[in-house]
């Protein structure tokens, strides 16, 4: 039955990477028998400055009706910072309740990390890191606004079922993949979040003897993450340690351009929204020097979610062929423009 996708390409290289993400995701429709229609929204900056509106209501609902969202990105220089990135992104996050942000961290061959002799097969992981709460609720305040004895506190929220949710996830997916499942806290110092964290953590382990489990806290991930990387397969982890982890995970894996992500809701009440972790990049839009590998890859995760794992793995297998062609990862260095790149995975698709 035909599955319909949401496409917001957004602002700056948003539209230049969706774009080839649609591509590849149309040739493996094509190679595997899939039935997806688009339905394209034009939000982002230009939207904003015409309607004065980030998302309208009826917009949203339109969106919730979807079966998933593939999403650019937003962000111009001419709008003040954060208004379109907490308006729609973060805003759509919590709105659909997409509370797993999930990031594999996966080296590809041929693809040059900053890690001198790192193999692929030593790097295949995939970060969870819990997307609704945490220190990302806004919570705290000001005791003392102003002059020298300024206080200000910022609290973060951790809920048990929020909590517990996102560890469910993460042995499920465990079962599917090396059956290791790793959280990453920082409960020594932090003992009350920690706490339920531990606990939750352990309890939900003992439900799963066949999946191994430890512990790490996170300033030692910082360490691991570039030193072991195969000492992990699952990492479930709060919504702070997991932002900043996962970008180092990005740089480990070759880059930004190759970072692919998805805000999942597991439970389908609402769509899930796959997007490459990267920004607008106004600074190169409109030439041709975007990376689309992290927009093809989101790309990706999207179709596994929506029940096409044959053709996930086409759409990766098509970005490996084609990747050890390419010079730089990024920017002007390519030596491939982002539609060569996108015809190239699309005809490696199709050819396969
Ligand atoms: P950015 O990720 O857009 O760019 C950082 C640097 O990496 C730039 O030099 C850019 O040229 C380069 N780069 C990024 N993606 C690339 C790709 N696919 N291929 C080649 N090079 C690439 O981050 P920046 O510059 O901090 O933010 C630009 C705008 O994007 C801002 O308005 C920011 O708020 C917004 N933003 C939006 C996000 C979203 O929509 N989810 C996420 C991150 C930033
Ligand atoms: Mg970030």
């Amino acid at each position: 039955s035909t599955q319909r996708i949401a496409l917001v390409p957004g602002d700056g290289i948003g539209p230049e990477v969706t774009a080839q993400a649609v591509k590849a995701c149309d040739a493996a429709a094509r190679r595997f028998g899939l039935d997806l229609a688009w339905e394209e929204y034009e939000l982002g900056a230009d939207y904003w400055r015409i309607t004065g509106q980030v998302v309208p209501k009826d917009v949203e609902q339109e969106l919730a009706k979807a079966d998933a969202i593939l999403f650019g990105a937003v962000g111009d220089p001419s709008v003040p910072p954060g208004v379109l990135e907490r308006g729609l992104v973060i805003h759509l996050r919590t709105a659909f309740d997409q509370y797993v942000n999930l990031r594999p961290v996966k080296l590809l061959p041929g693809v040059p990390t900053p890690i001198e002799g790192l193999r692929p097969e030593q790097c295949d992981l995939v970060i969870l890191r819990e997307n609704t709460e945490g220190a990302y609720v806004g919570a705290g305040g000001f005791i003392h606004r102003g002059g020298p004895d300024e206080i200000a506190t910022q609290e973060s929220v951790n809920t048990r079922k929020g909590v517990e949710r996102l560890i469910r996830h993460g042995f499920r997916l465990a079962t599917g993949r090396r059956k290791h499942v790793t959280l990453v806290h920082k409960a020594n110092i932090l003992t009350y979040a920690g706490d339920l964290w531990q606990r939750t953590f352990e309890e939900v382990a003992a439900e799963h003897p066949d999946i191994t489990v430890d512990y790490v806290h996170v300033d030692a991930m910082c360490l691991y993450l570039v030193t072991q990387p195969e000492r992990f397969d699952v990492v479930v982890t709060d919504n702070l340690f997991g932002d900043i982890i996962t970008d180092l995970g990005a740089a480990v894996q070759g880059g930004l351009g190759l970072a692919a992500s998805g805000n999942l809701n597991p439970t389908c009440s609402a769509p899930s929204m796959f997007e490459p972790v990267h920004g607008s990049a106004p600074d190169i839009a409109g030439r041709g020097w975007a990376n689309p590998a992290g927009s093809i890859l989101s790309a990706a995760l999207m179709l596994e979610h929506l029940g096409h794992p044959e053709a996930a793995r086409g759409l990766e297998d098509g970005v490996k062929a084609v990747l050890p062609r390419l010079g730089a990862m990024r920017g002007p260095e390519m030596g491939m423009s982002t539609e060569d790149f996108g015809d190239a995975v699309a005809a490696a698709i199709s050819e396969s």
